[in-house]
C-alpha cells in the first residue's frame, strides 16, 4: 500500500481531492501518513483549520498536521473562489479543528522528518502554492529526493492561466519555491490546468454521492461545498458554461490511482519568476534540438468521463463505510 503525504490549502476542491483520498485509504488502497497545510486559497491558520474540521468530519482527526510556514511577502488569495474561509463558509457548520495551529509541528519539518524516517517511500502530493516543500528542500537539500515520487497540480502549458493571462494560482502564488521544487529532481509529475480544466464536476455527482447514505455527516456537505463552488465558478466563468466546478486538485489522485485516464509527456519544465506580465508562467520547449536534462513528466491529455466517474464511485464508497 502506497505511502502518501498531502500539502494542501482548502480550499473547495483541496477538500474533494483530500476526501477522494480518505476514501482511498479507507478501501486499503493508501496510507495517508501525514497532511502538511499551506498559505495559498486562504491564509496558513485557516487552511490548517479547513483541513483539520475536514479530516475530523470523515473520522480521520488523528492524522498529523503540519502549518504552512508563513510567507514574508503575501500574494492575493482565491477567497473569491472559495470563500472567505476557504470552503464556501461551511467551516462554522462543522463541528471545531481537534488540532490545534499553535503547536502543530511546522509543515517544512513535519515534511523532513516524515521523508527522511521513510527514504524512497513515501509519494508526496502537493495541492497547493509550493511554499512548505520549497522550505523544507532549503532547510534540507535533497530532502525532496527522497520521495518516492512527488505528483503536484500546478501550472498551465497551453494556456491561459487562471490567474493572469499565462500563470496559475500554485505557481503564480510562489513562483520562487515553484522553481526550487521543479528543480528538486528530474521526475516531478506535474498536473497542469491543460488537463485539470476539463474535470467539471457537477451537483449531479455531488447528489449521487450523497444519495448512497443521505444521513452520513459528509453528504450535506458535500452537496452544499459543491453547490458553493458551482456558484462562484459559473460567476468567474470557470467551466465555459458547464454547469459544474472544476476539481483540479483530484488530478493528482486520478494520475496514482487510475493512471490509464492520463497522458504525459516527458519535458523541461521552467518556471517564469521574473516578467512583469507572465511571473508564474510555467514552459515546456518543444522545438526539436538537444534540450538540458529533463525534470518532469506533465500531463497534457485526460479521460474525463471515466476519471469523473471514478470520483464519484470512491466518495460512494467513503460514505457507505
Ligand atoms: C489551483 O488553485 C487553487 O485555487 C486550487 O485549489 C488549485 O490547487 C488551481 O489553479
Ligand atoms: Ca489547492
Amino acid at each position: 500500500v502506497p505511502k502518501l503525504l498531502l500539502d494542501t490549502d482548502p480550499g473547495g476542491d483541496d477538500i474533494f481531492a483530500l476526501l477522494w483520498l480518505l476514501s482511498l485509504v479507507n478501501q486499503g488502497r493508501a496510507e495517508l501518513v501525514a497532511v502538511t497545510t499551506t498559505q495559498g486559497n486562504v491564509a496558513a491558520a485557516q487552511t490548517f483549520a479547513n483541513a483539520s474540521q475536514v479530516l475530523n468530519l470523515a473520522g480521520y482527526g488523528s492524522v498529523p498536521l503540519g502549518r504552512g510556514v508563513l510567507l514574508s511577502q503575501g500574494s492575493e488569495d482565491a477567497s473569491h473562489i472559495h470563500g472567505s474561509d476557504g470552503m464556501g463558509y461551511l467551516s462554522q457548520t462543522l463541528p471545531p479543528p481537534s488540532h490545534e495551529f499553535a503547536i502543530a509541528p511546522a509543515a517544512d519539518d513535519l515534511l523532513i522528518e516524515q521523508l527522511s524516517a521513510n527514504p524512497g517511500e513515501i509519494t508526496l502530493i502537493a495541492i497547493g502554492p509550493l511554499t512548505n516543500l520549497a522550505a523544507a528542500e532549503a532547510k534540507r537539500p535533497g530532502i525532496l529526493q527522497q520521495a518516492r515520487e512527488l505528483v503536484v497540480m500546478a501550472g498551465a502549458i497551453q494556456g491561459p492561466g487562471n490567474v493572469t493571462a499565462q500563470a496559475e494560482f500554485n505557481v503564480w502564488f510562489n513562483p520562487e519555491a515553484a522553481q526550487v521544487v521543479f528543480n528538486s529532481r528530474n521526475d516531478v509529475v506535474m498536473l497542469p490546468l491543460d488537463v485539470t480544466r476539463q474535470l467539471v464536476f457537477t451537483e449531479t455527482m455531488a447528489t449521487l454521492v450523497a444519495q448512497t447514505r443521505p444521513e452520513h455527516p459528509l453528504a450535506h456537505f458535500l452537496v452544499n461545498l459543491c453547490q458553493f463552488m458551482v456558484s462562484t465558478a459559473r460567476q468567474y466563468r470557470e467551466t465555459a458554461g458547464s454547469p459544474g466546478f472544476l476539481v483540479h486538485d483530484a488530478a493528482t489522485l486520478g494520475y496514482l490511482f487510475y493512471p490509464e485516464t492520463l497522458l504525459l509527456r516527458r519535458a523541461t519544465v521552467q518556471v517564469e519568476t521574473q516578467g512583469e506580465l507572465t511571473r508564474g508562467q510555467t514552459l515546456i520547449d518543444r522545438r526539436h534540438k538537444p534540450k538540458p536534462r529533463a525534470n518532469a513528466w506533465v500531463a497534457l491529455e485526460v479521460d474525463a468521463p471515466n476519471f469523473l466517474a471514478s470520483v464519484v464511485a470512491d466518495l460512494q464508497q467513503l460514505l457507505r463505510h
